[in-house]
C-alpha cells in the first residue's frame, strides 16, 4: 500500500492540503493565498451539499457521520459550552448537543468557521444560535469569551502554524480547567503505522495530552478514528 493511498483514505483532501502546503514552503504563495485556496475548493463543494452532513464535509450516511464524530461528545465529562472551530454546516455542533445530551451532559454550542458563506449557511439552517455564529480564522481571531470545550483540526493551518494554533486556543478560547480537542481524525492503526501517531506530534511541540479516544474505522480496517485533547491550566 503506498503512502499517499493511505493519506488519501485518511483524508480526502490530501493531495490538496499537500500541494498547497509545498507551494506555500517553496514560497509560490503565501500564507493569505494558502487559506485562499483551501477555501476555493472546501466553500463550493460544502455548498454543494444536499444534506448537513455533506454540508461539514462529510461523505457518509447518518449512522456512519455519528460513528465518526461522536466521540467529541463522548470526551465531555460535564456540562458546559463548545466552540466548534470550523463548523462549517454547525451540523456537529448540534449533534454535539444531542449526543452529549442522551448522556445527560448539557451543552451550549458555538461555532466559527473562516467561510463566510459557510458561517451563512450555519446561521440559516441554526437560526435560535445565528449570534453565536461567527466568521473569522481561527489563527488570529480575536476570541469574544473562554468555552469550557473547543474542537479544531490541525489541518487548517499551515503545518508551521499548528503548535501556534493549539497555543493560542489554549490560551485564548479553552476555560481554566477546560479541554481543547484535536480532531476527529482518521489515522493508521498502530499495529501498521511507520509514522508518529497524532499525538505524538501534538506531545513533540510540549503539550500534555490529557486523554485520548479511538474507534475502528466504519469501513476501512487500515484505519481508526481519533480525538484527544489538552486541558487548559486553571
Ligand atoms: C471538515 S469541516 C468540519 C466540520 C465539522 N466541524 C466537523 O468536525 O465535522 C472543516 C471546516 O473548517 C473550516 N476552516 C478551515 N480552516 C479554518 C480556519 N483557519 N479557521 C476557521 N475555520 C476554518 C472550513 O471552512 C470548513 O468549514
Amino acid at each position: 500500500m503506498s503512502s499517499e493511498s493511505i493519506e488519501m483514505a485518511k483524508n480526502r483532501a490530501y493531495k490538496l492540503i499537500k500541494e498547497a502546503n509545498d507551494d506555500l514552503e517553496a514560497g509560490r504563495i503565501d500564507e493569505a493565498g494558502w487559506y485562499q485556496r483551501g477555501m476555493a475548493v472546501i466553500t463550493p463543494a460544502y455548498l454543494a451539499g444536499d444534506n448537513p452532513r455533506s454540508q461539514s464535509g462529510h461523505s457518509g450516511d447518518e449512522k456512519h457521520w455519528r460513528h465518526a464524530r461522536s466521540l467529541v461528545a463522548e470526551a465531555m465529562d460535564r456540562d458546559g459550552d463548545f466552540l466548534d472551530v470550523g463548523c462549517a454546516s454547525g451540523h456537529l455542533m448540534e449533534c454535539v448537543q444531542l449526543w452529549a445530551g442522551e448522556r445527560g451532559v448539557q451543552i451550549e454550542p458555538y461555532g466559527l468557521d473562516i467561510a463566510p458563506e459557510l458561517a451563512a449557511l450555519a446561521r440559516r439552517r441554526l437560526p435560535q444560535w445565528a449570534e453565536r455564529i461567527w466568521v473569522g480564522n481561527a489563527i488570529d481571531w480575536v476570541l469574544p469569551r473562554h468555552f469550557d470545550y473547543v474542537r479544531t483540526g490541525l489541518e487548517y493551518v499551515p503545518p508551521r502554524r499548528q503548535p501556534e494554533l493549539v497555543r493560542r486556543l489554549l490560551d485564548l478560547a479553552v476555560a481554566p480547567g477546560g479541554r481543547l480537542f484535536l480532531g476527529t481524525q482518521s489515522e493508521e492503526i498502530a499495529r501498521t503505522r511507520t509514522q508518529p501517531s497524532h499525538e505524538e506530534v501534538i506531545a513533540s511541540w510540549g503539550f500534555r495530552i490529557a486523554g485520548s479516544l479511538h474507534r475502528p474505522h466504519y469501513q476501512d480496517e487500515r484505519l481508526e478514528y481519533q480525538l484527544c485533547w489538552i486541558e487548559a491550566g486553571r
